[in-house]
């Protein structure tokens, strides 16, 4: 079968990182965190200590963005220069300095090309917020991934205390809010279902709903 490309865009929490990771398994293909990327590109800067007011700036900071992922058991582990900056690149700060980064068109423009180089044979599920509108438009199946923000701030909550770290719900939700805000509202490349994407609200439904639900569908687009 020709190569092809699974996009699923969503907000933050929503289940887009692990549904990504099972259905590229399944599937055998490769994998694309794009939201790592921001990451990743926001981690680059900071550790120049490039203030990230500055478009420009953090732009020329990503000259030489040394970038790469390896694949482990139930994630894939992100390296910055060599590093493996699993940790860093998932914390709350990192992932509002990503969305500030993220919305600089300048930046964008940069990253397509690194994402873009993800979709190799026999093809590539892709995961972040643009994936179906900017990225890959051309994608043969695109899904999109709703869940309140109250959910996901749930959700977020039992993770935290589950690794053993403390966590405020309340804030959480605030910082979720924050972010959907910025992503869906920002000029370029915002938050928004494609047009010819399949949007699924998996506010009342388990992971393993929602990954039979998208291997349904997947089978049935072919
Ligand atoms: O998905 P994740 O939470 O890791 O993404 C971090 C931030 O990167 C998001 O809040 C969003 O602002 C930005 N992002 C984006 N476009 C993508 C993926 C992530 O703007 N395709």
């Amino acid at each position: 079968m020709k190569p092809y490309v699974v996009t699923i865009d969503g907000p933050s929490g929503s289940g887009k990182g692990s549904l990504a990771l099972r259905l590229a398994k399944e599937l055998g293909f490769h994998i694309l965190d794009s939201g790592a990327i921001y990451r990743l590109a926001a981690l680059h800067a900071i550790n120049k200590q490039i203030s990230l007011e500055d478009e420009q700036q953090v732009l020329n900071s990503l000259e030489d963005l040394d970038i790469h992922f390896e694949s482990g058991d139930e994630l894939i582990i992100p390296f910055l220069n060599g590093e493996d900056v699993s940790l860093q690149i998932r914390s709350e700060e990192a992932g509002g300095a990503a969305s500030m980064v993220a919305s600089y068109p300048l930046i964008r423009t940069h990253l397509l090309t690194i994402q873009r180089d993800f979709f190799q044979p026999p093809g590539l599920v892709a995961d972040g917020r643009d994936m179906g509108t900017v990225v890959f438009p051309d994608a043969k199946i695109k899904i999109y991934l709703h869940a309140s923000a109250e959910i996901r701030a749930k959700r977020r909550y039992n993770q935290l205390i589950n690794m053993g770290l403390s966590a405020n719900i309340a804030d959480l939700l605030e910082e979720i809010e924050a972010r959907d805000e910025r992503d869906r509202n920002r000029a370029i490349s915002p938050l928004v279902p494609a047009s010819d994407a399949l949007i699924v609200d998996c506010s009342m439904m388990d992971r393993d709903q929602v990954f039979d639900l998208m291997m349904e569908h997947i089978k049935d687009q072919q």
